[in-house]
């Protein structure tokens, strides 16, 4: 197969503050939303994760050592600012300033995600989203960190997956609502983000800045025209909503005409509109897991329950998610989907014509250590083989992807289902209970990955 991944391509890997750091409580940091809720049983909390935090220099040598030319990880609001929007805790300003200088010292490009499901407790206490005032809170917070770090960091990710938030928000922890108030929060968010895109630019920081959501396409179930248009509902809804605001600062005409169907419509003023078309991104990050299916929905079922953001919505009337028979999938149930990642990527290309770059991909697994100290994640390879040798065909389709950050750089905590799920190409010694010696060891993957980043995506053996 003919390599079409241009030679400047950042092949990286992705985390999360929350899901990473640990020190849930050290050096000032303040509650988040992740740190206060109701886990599920028999599920590890977030409070040491990975001890990253504690462990820092040692986890960027290692990145270093597999190769990577970029390096995805977001920045706790609370390390920065405890309260959300009070005062600002120098030590978390540190930690952050040192982990920059960390990868560029190593030649790792660093992506930053300001938010990415930690919304400080304080906040949210005070109504979260729903609360205008979180609006300012968070362009405070972004302008603290683009005075501090815009010279340093050259991409930046305003909101990981808004869509899940909103759609899946129960099964990413981040509360279970009426579709009204998500709405509602939703809109709050996507003013949020185009205040912060505005400021950037006004500021003429020397970077890029763009959303970060979960894009995967939906299929029609069968070629009947009303499956058809349930694809179309349901991809407006999960997918071009969030894209067609942070690029063209528009609402997407078929999601308003679902959200009056269901009685969800946001208030949103004519000052508001203005905002969102004075803000707009410079490029698009999406995470991409797997696709999903619809069939049309008929008016008098029930709405779906929100829940694993996996597992099918419905919306009366509109669409209704369906198993694809044709895809495989993960031990925890993921569908598998590759073709549907080249399929993605060209169709976001095609509507919006801006640099890409993943931000994840990836399989959640039971890795095993074994006696003599290796983890044997063929599956792993196996998926991420499948998905660069797709995203490759989409570079050589005219698609301008530009990097590539599975998830994860190393293990962390899923967000619903503890270390027992693993993603990563380096293994975190602990289980969800135990936290051993939190040693760190290579997976196979970590070599297959080493040789590809090596070979720059040539050698996918
Ligand atoms: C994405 C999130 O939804 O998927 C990550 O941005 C998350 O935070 C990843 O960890 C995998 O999902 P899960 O539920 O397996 O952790």
């Amino acid at each position: 197969m003919t390599n079409h991944f241009p030679k400047d391509f950042l092949w990286g890997a992705a985390t999360s503050a929350y899901q990473v750091e640990g020190a849930w409580d050290e050096d000032g940091k303040g509650k988040s939303v992740q740190d206060v809720k109701v886990l599920p049983e028999n599920t590890s909390d977030f409070k040491v994760a990975a001890d990253h935090y504690h462990h820092m220099k040692e986890d960027i040598a290692l990145f270093k050592e597999l190769g990577l030319k970029a390096y995805r990880f977001s920045i706790a609001w609370t390390r920065v600012i405890p309260d959300g929007d009070g005062e600002i805790n120098p030590k978390g300003l540190q930690f952050y300033s040192d982990l920059i200088d960390e990868c560029l010292k190593h030649g790792i490009e660093p992506v930053v995600t300001v938010f990415h499901f930690d919304l400080p407790a304080a906040l949210d206490e005070k109504g979260g989203w729903k609360n205008r005032e979180t609006i300012d809170a968070f362009v405070r917070y972004c302008g603290i960190l683009f005075e501090h770090f815009g010279d340093r960091v050259k991409y930046w990710l305003t909101i990981n997956e808004q869509n899940m938030m909103v759609l899946a928000g129960a099964a990413v922890g981040t509360g279970d609502r009426s579709f009204k108030e998500l709405f509602q929060e939703n809109h709050h968010m996507l003013l949020a983000q185009a205040m912060v895109m505005k400021e950037y630019h006004d500021k003429n920081y020397n970077g890029m800045i763009g959303p970060a959501p979960n894009i995967a396409l939906a299929y029609p179930e069968t070629d009947h025209p009303e499956d058809m248009r349930a694809a179309q509902n349901f991809n407006a809804l999960r997918n071009w909503l969030f894209l067609d605001a942070a690029v063209y600062g528009v609402y997407n005409h078929q999601v308003m005409t679902m959200l009056k169907a269901i009685n969800a419509e946001p208030e949103i003023t004519d000052e508001d509109l203005a905002i969102m078309k004075s803000g707009t991104c410079d490029f698009i990050a999406f995470n991409y897991y797997n696709t999903g299916t619809v069939k049309a929905s008929p008016v008098a079922s029930t709405a779906s329950e929100k829940n694993d953001q996996q597992k099918g919505m419905n919306l009366p009337g509109f669409f209704q998610g369906v198993k694809n028979e044709h895809l495989s999938v993960t031990e925890f149930g993921w569908e598998i989907d590759p073709e549907g990642f080249r399929t993605t990527a060209n169709e976001i290309y095609s509507r919006y014509h801006l640099p890409m770059i993943v931000t994840e991909n990836g399989l959640g697994g039971r890795d095993e250590l074994t006696e003599d100290g290796k983890i044997h994640d063929a599956y792993r390879i196996s998926y991420l083989r499948d998905h660069i040798q797709t995203m490759n065909q989409a570079i050589g389709d005219g698609a301008e992807i530009i990097g590539y950050c599975p998830w994860s750089a190393i293990d962390l905590i899923s967000t619903h289902e503890g270390i027992r799920k693993r993603y990563g190409f380096i293994y975190v010694n602990r289980s969800d209970f135990d936290m051993k010696d939190l040693k760190r060891y290579k997976k196979d993957s970590f070599a297959w990955y080493q040789k590809v980043i090596a070979t720059n995506g040539a050698d996918l053996d």
